[in-house]
């Protein structure tokens, strides 16, 4: 008995010396010198010091890609296209890289170490992404654990965004500062602010961080990033389905289109559990009365309290969606909210002839 805990102890101990050296020879014994890093043929190109990843070389040169879970390797948004250097995929990038993305050769940018001169090729708009210092100006309390958030922009002073675009906020964390991607809730045209709809997630990092601001605090966000496209004719219809934080690019698509197109038509179903968890309803019937080719559907999945009153629809979102559609071709839908309403409102738009193309998502 003793002899093999022994000999567990001495393997386990021979195993750990072994990891702690080859740390130790990664970090003072090799040395990659500068490597060169070029983006898009040279559009952007800077020398960088081997041994660190691509994710903070990159960063410490102010280009900004997507990295929801600040370089741990578990969110896969921090893909790039590498088409020269970088070797082998690693077996911590696998799980998010898709067979035909090994062979366009994209990688995840928080595990690719810096050894040699890269090539990468990446999407314009992202070379356009910056970091902005902005201040808290107002925070109103929408429900019990969702509030809005509004940030005035200090430097530089102006974003343009699409709607439907996200920033990711730098948020202190217990083993150092985290990016995390909220949607943008602020219209599009609005360039001087940025407003952002968050829920408060229990033991969140960034969402308690967020929910902490007081009026005057400053913050730092990376952004504009994503891939939402709200169409440009101006009378195709929009239908926004989303629950809970999922307003917030919903709002913003809905205030960006009425203020270019006045008559286009826009259906919104919003799904809450109670009446607690309702907000900007008013102030959408109030656009809808000035704009009546915009519908409004909120429905309540819960049953209601005896004392309470309630005018909107009742039941699960998808089914006020597959009640009041009708069958058409030619729109857009957007989906943002939680995954099981995304997965159920989505057959219900299959169902209704909806092109997969014409039908983006955003889980929250
Ligand atoms: S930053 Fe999340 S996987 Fe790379």
């Amino acid at each position: 008995m003793i002899t093999g805990a022994l000999s567990l102890a001495i393997t386990v101990g021979i195993f750990l010396s072994l990891a702690a050296l080859l740390l130790i020879a990664e970090r003072y014994l090799a040395n990659y010198g500068s490597c060169l890093v070029s983006i898009n043929e040279g559009s952007v190109e800077f020398e960088q010091s081997g041994g660190v990843t691509l994710l903070s070389a990159l960063y410490d040169h102010k280009v900004f890609i997507p990295s929801a879970c600040g370089g741990k390797g578990s969110c896969g948004y921090c893909k790039v296209v590498v088409l020269r250097g970088g070797g082998p995929l690693l077996p911590t990038e696998t799980p998010y890289i898709r067979r035909s993305e090994v062979k366009a050769g994209v990688r995840l940018a928080c595990q690719l170490k810096i050894k040699e001169d890269l090539e990468l090729r990446l999407p314009e708009d992202l070379l356009n992404v910056k970091e902005f210092k902005a201040r808290v100006s107002l925070i109103r309390t929408l429900t019990h654990d969702i509030k809005e958030v509004n940030f005035e922009l200090l430097e530089p002073r102006e974003i343009r965004q699409r709607p439907g675009q996200y920033v990711q906020i730098l948020a202190p964390g217990p083993d150092g500062p985290v990016f995390r991607a909220y949607s943008v809730s602020s219209p599009a045209f609005e360039t001087d602010k940025v407003q952002l709809i968050v829920r408060l997630v229990p033991g969140g990092i960034a969402s308690t961080y967020i929910h902490n601001l007081k009026e005057g605090d400053e913050v730092v966000f990376t952004g504009p990033f994503g891939e939402f496209r709200l169409s440009e004719e101006p009378n195709k219809p929009v239908i926004l389905v989303g629950g809970g934080a999922g307003m917030a690019p919903i709002s913003n698509i809905i205030h960006t289109i009425y203020r270019r197109w006045p008559d286009r038509p826009c259906y919104l179903f919003f799904g809450c559990r109670t009446t607690q968890d309702v907000f900007y309803r008013d102030e959408f019937l109030k656009l809808a009365d000035q704009h009546p080719s915009f519908k409004v559907v909120y429905a309540l999945s819960d049953p209601l309290a005896e004392e309470e009153e309630w005018d909107g629809d009742t039941g699960f979102i998808h089914l006020s969606v597959d009640r009041l559609l009708s069958e058409a071709s030619n729109r857009q839908a957007f989906l943002c909210g939680p995954p099981p309403m995304i997965e159920a409102v989505t057959e219900v738009l299959e169902k209704k002839g909806f092109r997969t193309d014409d039908v983006f998502y955003d889980k929250f």
